[in-house]
């Protein structure tokens, strides 16, 4: 019932040319595929030439990151009302290279997520742990206060319209992926916060990717797990080869 959603996070790769051609590729290797939802991220540069490439398929646009005001003088902002006006149906909020490099908090997630909701898209709120904070026996802790931070204030009908991404920082960009096992756990730590904060329905209803070196050979097993309902996928979907080997989980 819980449709998986594989999303390539483009971060900061590619010229609009390059955007072109990937998006092409992802379009092509998407058609005919109704077992999981496509989306794509690209820099907020080459959103427009994307939207373009994926209009009319079954693949979606999402945006990196946004602000929560709507307009005004916040230099080198981009609100959700933008992103919304160039197509996007998707956004990542909180992702943990902007908790690290951005000064990014729960609380600023949170006003995001609020944002994205108000105007119509998907929020993908991203939590995890970092390693210090896995070896000093810290992943609840942490990925409670990302969950009750990042969401707070959500009625249960706008928490059923969030997805979660799961992303171990250690495993990012490392090719140190976590172990099926070890995602499900948090995976199912998650679910029970969702069902604390919206109740079963909601709990049920939202999907919940796993994010940190998927590649084409580990999917298939991570995606296997109860609680794992799609992946946020970063080096593997700079490549149209490696992101369509993805989609045939
Ligand atoms: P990698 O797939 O490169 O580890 O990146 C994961 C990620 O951060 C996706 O948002």
């Amino acid at each position: 019932m819980r449709i998986p959603l594989i999303a390539g996070n483009w971060k900061l790769n590619k010229t609009r040319s390059e955007a072109e051609a990937l998006a092409k590729a992802v379009v092509e290797a998407s058609r005919g595929v109704t077992h999981a939802e496509v989306l794509l991220c690209p820099v907020f540069t080459s959103l427009e030439t994307v939207a373009r490439v994926v209009a009319g398929s079954n693949v979606k646009l999402g945006a990196q990151d946004v602000y929560w005001e709507e307009a005004g003088a916040f230099t080198g902002e981009v609100s959700a009302g933008l992103l919304k006006d160039i197509g996007c149906t998707h956004v990542i909020v909180a992702h943990s290279e902007r908790r690290q490099f951005f000064g990014e908090t729960n609380e600023t997630a949170n006003r995001k997520v609020k944002a994205v909701l108000k105007n119509g898209m998907t929020p993908i709120l991203c939590v995890g742990e970092t390693l210090a904070e896995r070896e000093g026996n810290k992943v609840e802790q942490v990925v409670t206060e990302h969950m009750r931070g990042g969401l707070a204030g959500l009625s249960a009908g706008e928490l059923a319209q969030v997805v979660i991404a799961y992303e171990p920082v250690w495993a990012i960009g490392t090719g140190k992926t976590a172990s099926p096992a070890q995602a499900q756990e948090v995976h199912a730590l998650i679910r029970r916060l969702l069902k604390e904060l919206g109740g079963e329905e909601v709990a049920a209803a939202v999907r919940i990717q796993y994010g940190g070196s998927v590649k084409p050979d580990n999917v298939k097993e991570l995606m296997g797990m109860p609680d794992i309902d799609g992946a946020l996928v970063g080096g593997a979907s700079l490549k149209a080869d490696s992101f369509a080997a993805l989609l045939k989980f």
